[in-house]
């Protein structure tokens, strides 16, 4: 039988026909499936002129064709919600509206990393250096990042429809669901659509005030979970966060795909753990030698910087008192970001 969808339709058509194609397209880095630009473009246009001209057109047709005739969707496919409304890194305007300047997102491809610390830093440092700057805590998961900043409050309510944000000591606000929960061990499970809604929420629905930056904390993995949040919100840049045994260059090269799938950039990395300060002065790199070369090849971003293992940081993030933390890497992370993401396109 031949081909119910064909390179030459419209991807208009295609979408109208079969609604649900709309999350294969943005798969394929085509998110913007339901905008009036690529609406008029061929399947074949659309593949070879978005998604960094690297959309291989015939595993996009190929998934269109055997969703056509068998209503089968792949797995792991974008939420359709995320997808409807545009798809998170391609939504414009979203941001401006909010008086929100750039919302920047931080990755790893595993957990404990280290990806909620160098989140909660980059807040500190940019407050630090005069910046205004919020936290979304975007892993529903864990208490991380009020914890780490010694948040308890409640959110408040600032109107009909509208939070306040909770505001650290050192007054960054903080959005996180752990604040909204009654306990902190409270576990969340959610599924996708839930989840996407609720962070949407969290950025639109919070009062955040004028904001220079906004750090929002993935959840950990390059998969799904990280996916539904970067949809949900008008994210400018990524952070990368590894380690230097965390198999480092395959984390990457999956972040990368990932980002770029979404239209996004990788703004820099940043190794963490990467060796302790011994007393003579040497480094001691005990989870092996830093990766920082192939993680730049790989991600073709620049190695921001390496952070120590530092039993202040281990303390401060217990003690919830991040904001009082003081190194001179912390302060060579905050350069280099500002230069990388000083660079990122300002919305228009
Ligand atoms: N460079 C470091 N030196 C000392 N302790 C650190 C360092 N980086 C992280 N830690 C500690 O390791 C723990 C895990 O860090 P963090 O919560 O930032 O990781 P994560 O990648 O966000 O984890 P998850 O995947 O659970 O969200 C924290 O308790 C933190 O205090
Ligand atoms: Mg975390």
């Amino acid at each position: 039988m031949a081909d119910a969808i064909t390179p030459d339709m419209t991807i208009a058509s295609v979408t109208e026909r079969w609604p649900d194609t709309a999350r294969i397209f943005a798969r394929y880095g085509l998110g913007c499936a339901s905008c009036a630009i690529s609406k008029s473009e061929t399947v074949l246009q659309g593949a070879t002129g978005h998604g960094g001209g690297r959309v291989n057109v015939d595993e996009l047709l190929r998934d269109l064709n055997v969703f056509a005739a068998t209503g089968k969707l792949p797995s792991g496919l974008p939420e359709a919600t995320a997808v409807a409304s545009g798809g998170g890194m391609r939504v414009k305007g979203m941001a401006e509206q909010k008086g929100i300047k750039q919302v920047i997102a931080v990755m790893s491809g595993k957990g404990g990393v280290g990806k909620s610390l160098v989140a909660g830093l980059l807040a500190v440092g940019l407050k630090r250096r005069g910046f205004t700057v919020g936290v979304l805590d975007g892993d529903i998961t864990g208490p991380s990042i009020p914890r780490m900043f010694g948040v308890r409050e409640k959110p408040g309510v600032a109107g009909p429809n509208t939070l306040k944000p909770s505001v650290s000591r050192g007054g960054i606000p903080i959005m996180s669901m752990n604040l909204l929960l009654p306990g902190e061990e409270e576990a969340v499970i959610w599924r996708g659509p839930m989840v996407s809604g609720a962070i949407r929420q969290f950025f639109s629905d919070v009062a955040w005030g004028e904001l220079d930056y906004l750090i929002v904390d993935l959840p950990p993995g390059t998969s799904d979970a990280p996916l539904t949040v970067m949809q949900a919100l008008p994210i400018a840049g990524v952070v990368l966060v590894t380690t230097p045994q965390a198999l480092a260059t395959m984390v990457v090269t999956k972040a990368v795909r990932l980002v770029k799938q979404l239209g996004g950039d990788i703004l820099g990395i940043v190794e963490n753990m990467a060796y302790v300060a011994m007393p003579d002065g040497s480094r001691n790199e005990v989870f092996g030698p830093s990766q920082g070369l192939k993680l730049v090849i790989a991600a073709n971003a620049p190695l921001i910087a390496r952070i120590p293992i530092d039993p202040e940081i281990a303390r401060l993030c217990d003690a919830g008192g991040i904001e009082q933390y003081v190194a001179p890497e912390f302060e060579e992370l905050l350069a280099n970001f500002l230069s990388v993401a000083q660079k990122t396109p300002q919305p228009v």
